[in-house]
């Protein structure tokens, strides 16, 4: 694939907010410093099930610098977000405080406020809370589930189908609790004037964010305003409020005073959410040769006491193969636990890890190239959605890319056949996919008087390089040079824009600024030949060209015009500014008969030492189809960031509960096991490159999320082609490799 011109999008961009972030000077929520401001530190609970009998503040009061104990019996009134309301997405139903109840360990029970942060630390600390103690559900295991499971998607006969298949695989697959990371810690400043308030949160999402607070707090959306300038990332975390907003936001409202209350990482690991722990039951049904006759998948995935979060395990496995016969089932296990929350590739991260290892399993059951069985059961058309076409599908493509960058060929199927300096390799891959939306957004662009172009949208850049994006695009449109190009986000104030979340900001955003700046274009070509003293006074419209930020007549260079500064000036304007909308997908004609995804193709390589029982992943090749890049530097930072992090998926994340008291009991970054640079691959990154019909101008359809679906069923293919061990559930463990029965490479 290539474009006939050469134009920045496409084209390896550094980010424009480097030097801000590099310097210190980009400000996260969590900097915002504020005369009299008052720190807050919660007060968390010891047990995971019961009540708080007596909750004494005392003793914390009458230490120096304590300004206010804020919990149950004197927050004053907090409400929940309306059910359904898709502007205010709330990651908890129960509002802070809300009652006496405990149903999770380190659930907040006070809020200790004072001047200083080692005050309102010791303050916390001499609350003295007791308990009344009731029996806690904290069992790891889902297995004891007797609720009812819904059908998610279906066609055919699955049991029927299963039953008479000639090949078959039934199997469970798990994965663990895993606790969103970010550098950036959850934090929220919030500031008070009047009726009014500001909060400088942590938030991928500032305008749900906006209305969710003002419906919890019970004042006029237009009272509230959220700024998130930047983030140290979320992972989904930061998706949507958590209670310790509401209790910041009525802190300062009670104190008059700015408050800033940020998280410790061990609040990190029990109140901010987290992925569910997910079992998932996988049936398929083939014929000796390979093609599928059956699947069924039914999954689990623990949540919270008062949450009905469900995973959405099944997001991928409808459409991804060509089967006649297909069943999808959820079920959820209440547990006394915090409310979970997306995380990167939420639903089908895990659904595939359990979709594509059962594929590995049924290629070594068939004796199978599990490439081949692949490109053997590939769908062409959406056969969970009355056989609709996909928008851009090429699967298959990013399979045989793979495996030509991989050199897949070369592989010998045999347990511990492949050998290197001493070590034993195995190879595996998996197939990746990932949804693709256009959701409603609005943006406005600006040609200012002082020469520089502005965008606004209410959006927010997570870290991945949306304020380049955003630049890129108004470059292309209007040829002004990046350095004097302000894109302004991560204000609720800011015209509507999407959430930073499902990889969608890119496919949605873009379209909105392209239309502003063509819409901020044609005024600016009015204003001219309607301007005194303009030389493009009472000319046509369409004679009046606009390249490189200056207006000059269609038959004339662009050195011969004007710059738009110019024209303001004579003009007498301090800005023209101009909206440009996205219509989302679902209003789209090009876009409502077509079945809309990104797909990838992940090859990984472990070595292994069975002599130490070391095992590490050597080598990724990833290849996706993820439509149009717009800046593949920062497009393959996603990829090579999410591969690391499937690593971490593989080998390492697991949050542990204590099962006695449900207090996460490696909740610190020294216990969590993630992957770092030692742990990490050489990792080989390659995009198709395919604009997406159904995406609008670019074609683009993001690429948070997908790269890290389908890592980690390639790594446990690989590790039971090197060790012979069998690995379904995650991650895989010093445990699971001493029961290799190879000992010596
Ligand atoms: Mo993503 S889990 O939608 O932030």
């Amino acid at each position: 694939m290539s474009t006939t011109l050469a134009s920045i999008i496409g084209t390896a961009t550094p980010r424009v907010d480097g030097p801000l972030k590099t310097t210190g000077a980009a400000e996260y929520a969590a900097d915002f410093k504020f005369e009299r401001i008052a720190y807050a530190v919660p007060v968390t609970a010891t047990i995971a099930s019961g009540r708080i009998r007596s909750l004494d503040t005392t003793a914390a009061e009458q230490l120096p610098g304590v300004l206010l104990i804020l919990h149950h019996g004197n927050i004053g009134p907090l409400y929940r977000t309306v059910p359904g309301d898709d502007n205010a997405t709330n990651s908890e139903v129960r509002s802070a405080f809300e009652d006496e109840i405990v149903r999770h360990w380190g659930q907040y029970v006070a809020l200790a406020v004072a001047d200083t942060f080692e005050q309102a630390t010791a303050a916390a600390a001499a609350v003295k809370v007791e308990y009344e103690n009731s029996q806690a559900d904290l069992r790891a295991s889902l297995d004891n589930f007797s609720g009812k499971r819904k059908s998610v998607s279906k066609r055919g006969d699955p049991d029927a189908a299963f039953a008479a298949a000639p090949v078959k695989i039934d199997a469970t697959y798990i994965t663990p609790v895993e606790t969103h990371n970010p550098i950036e810690l959850h934090a929220s400043v919030v500031m008070w004037d009047g009726e009014h308030v500001t909060l400088y949160e942590t938030s991928q999402g500032v305008v749900n964010h906006r209305v969710v607070m003002a419906q919890i707090l019970g004042i006029p959306v237009e009272n509230v305003r959220v700024v998130t300038r930047f983030l140290g990332s979320g992972f989904g975390g930061k998706l949507f409020p958590w209670p310790h907003a509401a209790m910041a936001a009525v802190a300062a409202r009670k104190l008059d005073r700015p408050v800033k209350l940020s998280l410790t990482r061990r609040m990190m690991f029990s109140n901010v959410g987290y992925r569910p722990r997910t079992e998932q039951h996988i049936k398929l049904g083939a014929t000796k040769e390979g093609k599928l006759l059956a699947l069924r998948h039914d999954y689990l995935n623990v949540t919270s006491q008062l949450d009905d979060f469900d995973e959405g395990c099944g997001e991928a496995t409808p459409y991804l193969y060509s089967v006649a016969n297909l069943e999808v089932t959820s079920g959820l296990v209440h547990r006394h636990v915090g409310a979970p929350m997306y995380m990167r590739g939420p639903g089908a991260v895990p659904g595939l890890y359990a979709l594509e290892a059962g594929m590995n399993e049924l290629a070594d059951e068939l004796n199978m190239d599990p490439l081949q069985l692949r490109l053997l059961n590939d769908a062409d058309k959406d056969e969970s959605n009355k056989n609709i076409p996909f928008s851009s599908r090429h699967l298959r493509e990013c399979y045989e890319v793979g495996a030509k960058n991989f050199g897949w060929e070369k592989r010998t199927a045999g347990i511990g056949s492949m050998r290197r300096d001493g070590k034993i390799l195995g190879w595996g891959l998996a197939g990746a996919s990932w949804v693709a939306l256009r959701l409603p957004c609005t943006a406005t662009v600006e040609f200012c008087a002082n020469g520089r172009l502005c965008v606004r949208c209410g959006t927010q850049d997570i870290g991945t390089g949306t304020y380049t994006i955003f630049a890129q695009v108004l470059h292309e449109k209007t040829g002004v040079p990046l350095d004097r190009i302000d894109v302004i986000l991560g204000d609720s104030g800011l015209p509507d824009g999407p959430m930073s979340g499902g990889s969608m900001v890119t496919g949605s955003v873009l379209n909105a600024i392209a239309a502003g700046a063509e819409a901020a274009i044609k005024r600016l070509q009015q204003v001219a030949a309607s301007t005194d003293g303009s030389p493009f006074k009472d000319a046509a419209a369409e004679n009046i060209s606009f390249t490189a930020g200056r207006l000059h007549n269609k038959d004339e260079p662009a050195t011969d015009g004007a710059h738009f500064a110019d024209i303001l000036h004579m003009a007498k304007l301090n800005g023209i500014r101009a909206e440009g909308k996205t219509v989302p997908t679902w209003e789209d004609p090009k876009a409502k008969g077509v079945s809309l995804h990104s797909f990838g193709a992940q090859f990984v390589e472990v070595e292994w030492e069975p002599e130490i029982a070391r095992l590490r992943v050597s080598r990724v090749v990833t290849v996706i189809d993820g439509g149009r890049i717009i800046n593949p530097k920062a497009a393959a930072n996603q990829i090579s960031g999410a591969v690391v992090m499937g690593v971490g998926m593989g080998l390492l994340e697991e949050t542990v509960y204590d099962e006695r008291t449900g207090q996460p009991i490696n909740g610190s970054m020294a216990d969590y096991l993630m992957a770092t640079c030692a742990d990490s691959p050489e990792i080989d990154v390659t995009f198709l490159n395919y604009p997406d019909p159904a995406m609008g101008e670019y074609g683009a359809r993001g690429v948070g999320e997908i790269g890290l679906a389908g890592v980690a069923p390639a790594i446990t293919a690989a590790v039971y082609h090197a060790t012979g061990v069998r690995v379904r559930e995650l991650p895989v463990r010093i445990e699971d490799l001493l029961k290799s029965k190879i000992v010596e490479a």
